[in-house]
This record gives C-alpha cells, structure tokens and sequence, in this order.
C-alpha cells in the first residue's frame, strides 16, 4: 500500500506525473518528479534516513529544512537536507551516519 498522499483537503487532488528512479542504500525505487528526496523515502515506506553517533535511527522532524534531522548522502555527497532537496533521475541516496552539519 502507498504512502503516497494523492488527496488533499487543501491542495485538492495530486494529479499523477512523470515517474523518475533513483537508488537507496542500493535499492532502486520510483519517485515522482515534483518529490523531495524525503517524499519519495517516505512513498516508498522508508523512515529512517540516517544513525546518531549513538546509533539511534533519524528520520525527518521539522521537513522545512530549519533542523538536521534528515541529512543524507546524495551521489556521495554528504549533510544534504532530504526534505527540502529534489530528488532527480538516477541520483544515488544513502543513510548519514553520525554527526552532520547541514549545507546551508
Ligand atoms: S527535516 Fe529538518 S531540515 Fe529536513
């Protein structure tokens, strides 16, 4: 089942685009074009974006990209905010592990 949001009370309903691909973690996955990195993760059943330094699993908190909760590894890359970055064809997306500062 998608976890996809296709009706909203305000935004009324999402009309269907262009379906891209992209990898995480070496899974190859489906995103629409308009989604952020985060949106799609999240379409696709995925909430743990990233590890603390102690290990603990982060997922995404503020999704407007004031904190650093949802850092990731984009094409190696690392500190990229997942909720406010498009995802794109073929971008390679992997979990941050540990400390990150966000790039501003
Ligand atoms: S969830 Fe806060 S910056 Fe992305």
């Amino acid at each position: 089942m998608s976890r996809r949001v296709v009706a909203h009370p305000i935004l009324g309903d999402l009309i269907e685009e262009e379906v891209i691909e992209f990898e995480f973690e070496g899974l190859k996955l489906k995103a629409l074009k308009s989604d952020t990195i985060a949106s799609a993760l999240i379409s696709n059943g995925i909430d743990i974006f990233g590890f603390s330094e102690s290990g603990k699993p982060k997922g995404f908190f503020c999704a407007i990209g004031k904190c650093s909760s949802c850092l990731v590894v984009v094409d190696g890359v690392p500190n990229v905010r997942a909720c406010i970055t498009p995802v794109r064809d073929g971008m390679r997306v992997e979990r941050q592990k540990g400390k990150g500062k966000p790039v501003w």
